[in-house]
Formats: structure tokens, C-alpha cells, sequence
């Protein structure tokens, strides 16, 4: 298992008892799954939304596992072409699971492949061209598709409304990431003690994803500089050699907040003046890293553009007094 994308395949739970927290939702959807195993059919199509590494993906591949059905994977920006899709829906076989990554970013053509798919389980495509051009429809099998976005904003309403289940995933306590990280503990063949556990799940946003992430970097640390258990001593030293801190925020995040305030007064600021001043890509800032300062009450959205907290002001000890009007 040294391989990064194996400890990363490892890492992923495969049913909902290793699925840790999102308990509203585990309980819903298991109850749907019941459901529709009685009926012998497939479950409605389900939309799941929120910043990455909230377990998205994982979801889908344990709804795919739990219905013993066939998952396929794919993401709006690899379907370029309506063929891409077509190809795809007509391979399914029944009551297999579809999994869009990113489906705010399909294009409208696919987009419109995909309304009669989900509706109806029809697929219309035209054949040929010119006058000689017709249309033929095609019965799909019974399929669920499960789509994934960091924007559901983006998103189309007739898309939108054609899920029959849409879920917003939250993100999870310090507790549910502290469990996360004890069970990648066991998984990795690292010894994890409580107070270390907690100590990275503080700082792991909220997030599964950079929990583990953590744990890994602190298990390399720790097997160099330390006696190979992750206690809380160890992680705090490595973390402030990560440069990562109490909170969780890094390098970008502390500079997203002082260049605010630097250069703004605490904002407002648009997110395209953001994105230039620290020449950071605006879908990065957007859907990654200030979801999170929202989140924890660094940063507030207004109307008229980003503006910096006090609570922000005083975590990195910054003084308001020469910003006030
Ligand atoms: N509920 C969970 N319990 C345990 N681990 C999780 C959970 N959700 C996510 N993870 C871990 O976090 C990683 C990122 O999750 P992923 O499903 O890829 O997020 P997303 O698709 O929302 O970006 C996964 O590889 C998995 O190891
Ligand atoms: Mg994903």
C-alpha cells in the first residue's frame, strides 16, 4: 500500500457504517435504498452539493455498493458532446448508478440529453444531417443518477428539478473528523492517540479530505522526528512545520484575509479583483477556500463584495483602528 492513490482507494468507506457523520442523511438515504430494493427498482436521482472533499464522490460509490448496483463515473467537463453522454446512458444496463462529477459544468447540449433521460428514461438522438436528418428515441434501462457540484447555484432549474432528491452536505464536527482520523489510523497502520486525533481534526476545515491528509503528513513527520505514535505534541509540531494553523487556515487563507484588509480596509472587494490580487483562480477562491472563512465568520459575502470580520482582525492580530471611517 505505498502507493498514494491505493492509500487513497483505502481510505474511502464503502458502506454507511464506515461512513462517518452526515447522520440526516445516512438515515435518509438507507431508507431509500430499503425502498427501493423492496420495489426491485432504482432509487430517484439524487443531487448532492457543498465544497469539495466533503465525501461527494465516496457517497455515491456507497449507495452504488449498499443497492448492489454498477457504478459509472464521469464529470460535466469530460462530456463535451451530446455523443459522449448518449454513449454512456446507452450502455447503462439496470438500474445501474451514474455518477456526474461537476454537473454544473455540462454543456447545454448535453444538458438537454439528459432532461428526457431522467424524466422519461428516453434518450432522443438525431442521426445524420440536412434534410436527410432524423430523430430516433430510445428506451434506457431504469438508472439513478447521482449529481455532484460545489456551485448549486449554477445550475439549470429544469436540471435542478429533475432531481428527485437534493442534498446539501454539511460540514463535520470535530468529533466526526476525529473518528475519521482514528480509523485511517487503523487503516494506514499508524497508532493515533484521542488528543492527537482531535488535535488534527481542529484544523482539518471541516473536511474528510483534508483530515487525511493531514494524518498523512503527520505520520510521515512523526515516523522521523518522533516515536511513530501521533499524539497531540507531535501533531502541533508538525503542523506548524505545515504551516497550518490553530484553526486550520493556511498560507492562501491568510492571505486572502490581509490582502482584504491591506489593500481594501476589510472590503468590501469583488471576488475578480480577489482573484487578481493574489492571482489565484476565482473558482479556487470561490468554491474551496471561502466557503470555509464563511463558514467560521472570517469573511462575509454582501452585496457588494467580500468583507473581512472582526473576528478575522483579531485571529491574526491585526489592528482595525486605521481602517475605521
Ligand atoms: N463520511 C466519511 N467518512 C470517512 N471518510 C470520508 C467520509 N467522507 C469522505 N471521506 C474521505 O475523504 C475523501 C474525500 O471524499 P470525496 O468523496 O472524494 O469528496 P468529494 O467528492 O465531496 O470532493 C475520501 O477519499 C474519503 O477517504
Ligand atoms: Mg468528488
Amino acid at each position: 500500500m505505498e502507493n498514494d492513490t491505493e492509500v487513497q482507494k483505502s481510505l474511502r468507506p464503502k458502506s454507511f457504517a464506515e461512513y462517518i457523520g452526515q447522520e440526516s442523511l445516512k438515515e435518509k438515504m438507507s431508507i431509500y435504498i430499503e425502498a427501493a430494493k423492496r420495489r426491485g427498482g432504482s432509487i430517484d436521482h439524487i443531487l448532492l452539493y457543498g465544497p469539495p472533499g466533503l465525501g461527494k464522490t465516496t457517497l455515491a460509490g456507497v449507495i452504488a455498493n449498499e443497492m448492489g448496483a454498477n457504478l459509472r463515473i464521469t464529470s460535466g467537463p469530460v462530456l463535451e458532446r451530446a455523443g459522449d453522454l448518449a454513449a454512456i446512458l446507452t450502455s447503462l444496463e439496470e438500474n445501474d448508478i451514474l455518477f456526474i462529477d461537476e454537473i454544473h459544468r455540462l454543456n447545454t447540449t448535453v444538458e438537454e440529453i439528459l432532461y428526457p433521460a431522467m424524466e422519461d428514461g428516453e434518450l432522443d438522438i438525431i442521426i445524420g444531417k440536412g434534410p436527410s436528418a432524423r430523430s430516433i428515441r430510445i428506451e434506457l434501462p431504469n438508472f439513478t443518477l447521482i449529481g455532484a457540484t460545489t456551485k448549486a447555484g449554477l445550475l439549470s432549474s429544469p436540471l435542478r428539478d429533475r432531481f428527485g432528491v437534493s442534498h446539501r452536505m454539511e460540514y463535520y464536527t470535530e468529533d466526526e473528523l476525529a473518528n475519521i482520523i482514528l480509523r485511517g489510523g487503523n487503516i494506514l497502520g499508524v497508532k493515533v492517540e484521542k488528543d492527537g486525533a482531535l488535535e488534527l481534526a481542529k484544523r482539518s476545515r471541516g473536511t474528510p479530505r483534508i483530515a487525511n491528509r493531514l494524518l498523512k503528513r503527520v505520520r510521515d513527520y512523526c515516523e522521523i522526528r518522533g516515536d511513530g505514535v501521533i499524539n497531540k505534541n507531535i501533531s502541533i509540531e508538525a503542523l506548524e512545520i505545515l504551516q497550518i494553523d490553530s484553526v486550520g487556515l493556511d498560507d492562501l487563507d491568510r492571505d486572502i484575509i490581509t490582502s482584504i484588509i491591506e489593500n481594501y480596509g476589510g472590503g468590501p472587494v469583488g471576488i475578480e479583483t480577489l482573484s487578481l490580487l493574489l492571482g489565484e483562480d476565482r473558482r479556487t477562491l470561490e468554491e474551496v477556500y471561502e466557503p470555509f472563512l464563511v463558514k467560521i465568520g472570517y469573511i462575509k459575502r454582501t452585496s457588494r463584495g467580500r468583507v473581512v470580520t472582526d473576528k478575522a482582525y483579531k485571529h491574526f492580530k491585526i489592528s482595525k483602528e486605521q481602517d475605521d471611517e
